[in-house]
């Protein structure tokens, strides 16, 4: 901290570092951006390493107009959460995981990426200098959102001559508008989010945009977001555009495999860990469209979503209902994994690092 300390102080001498608390109004937190202090930031060129990181303003950043990203989309985020405890101190889960996927879709897309210790370390710079911006106990988050860009000017297609990694953060509540309120989800008929040798396995900022169309009709429609089936058979479930999906059945908890085609969530991983501990049997494979017809619960999970339940299935015309509610599996396996991450719960997992 006092390394840290020494640097933001070379860059702003009128930081406020030390309040305990941002002038925030925590009980309306949603999934909107609240602008925080800092921003960490290293750059690196192709064929290099990254070294030397540091900790700048949160602000605007300055990007050739013909930077790889800008025009071809050579880029990647993460996203991870800051949890206060009770007694003040700030937990992060697992956030050597986020690392590792931000390595696997680096050599996807032709990036050099930071090692996972540089990850780690420009994660807990950026949390620790956004302190004051961690929600109090119970009211939410600090969303953490990890950036690697190809920074550097590019005409022809090739990989970008320079990259930034960035990590700026942000104070969180409930992703969905809905709160913790039972989603609405449509089924896609016409859109797939991925495709087999594509990027949907990795966290590319290119599998992202192409949801927002049918995202954005689907809102129109009053649903809370798109399900999307695999894009050969047209009819597996892959994911929702910004979370993985889970279908139960009696005991079984089913989710599709991660075959290249969905995210490898690391909440989809941690739930599947807690299920497997509570006695249900997890099953990652093929999971048919059909099969959410005669579901007991659907539920998805993400860093951004956390576990969210899912009251109705829209799927070829026809709305399929399922269990909510405090009674559910879903509900059990939310309070276990929110239990973890806050620290209230004993971490017997080994998951959270204190910061
Ligand atoms: C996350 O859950 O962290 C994500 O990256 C999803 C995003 C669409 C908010």
């Amino acid at each position: 901290a006092s390394s840290l300390q020494a640097s933001i102080e070379r860059d702003d001498s009128s930081c406020r570092i030390d309040e305990e608390y941002a002038d925030v109004n925590w009980d309306e937190l949603g999934f909107g951006l609240v602008p925080t202090d800092y921003m960490y930031v290293m750059k690196c060129s192709l064929g290099e390493e990254f070294t030397q990181g540091k900790i700048n303003r949160y602000g605007k950043i300055e990007l050739s107009p013909s930077s790889g990203v800008l025009n071809y989309g050579q880029g990647l985020y993460e996203g991870l959460k800051a949890y206060r405890k009770t007694d003040g101190s700030i937990l992060l889960f697992r956030p050597e995981e986020n690392a590792r996927r931000l390595q696997t879709g680096a050599e996807r897309m032709c990036m050099p990426s930071p090692s996972v210790d540089q990850f780690v370390d420009a994660v807990k710079q950026a949390v620790q200098a956004n302190r004051r911006w961690v929600p109090p106990a119970g009211k939410g988050s600090l969303y953490i959102r990890p950036l690697l860009i190809g920074s550097g000017p590019i005409l022809g297609l090739a990989p970008s001559p320079e990259y930034t990694f960035m990590t700026y953060t942000s104070p969180v509540g409930n992703y969905f508008k809905e709160g913790s309120a039972p989603l609405n989800l449509v089924v896609a008929e016409e859109f797939h989010r991925a495709t087999p040798g594509g990027t949907g396995g990795i966290k590319s900022i290119t599998n992202y945009a192409p949801v927002l169309k049918p995202q954005t009709h689907a809102k129109s429609k009053g649903f809370s977001d798109v399900l999307y089936l695999d894009s050969v058979n047209k009819r597996y479930l892959e994911e929702v555009s910004s979370c993985n999906i889970f279908v139960v059945k009696g005991n079984t908890i089913s989710t599709p495999a991660t075959l290249g085609t969905i995210l490898s969530g690391i909440t989809r991983k941690s739930i599947i860990e807690i299920a497997r501990g509570y006695g249900y049997q997890v099953e990652e494979r093929l999971v048919s469209a059909d099969e959410l017809m005669d579901a007991d619960e659907v539920f998805c999970t993400g860093t951004a979503v956390v576990v969210a339940q899912v009251g109705s299935v829209t799927y070829g015309g026809r709305r399929f209902e399922y269990g909510t509610g405090a009674a559910t599996v879903s509900q059990r396996l939310h309070s276990t994994l929110t239990g973890i991450q806050t620290g209230l719960l004993e971490d017997k997992m080994g998951w959270t690092v204190e910061i």
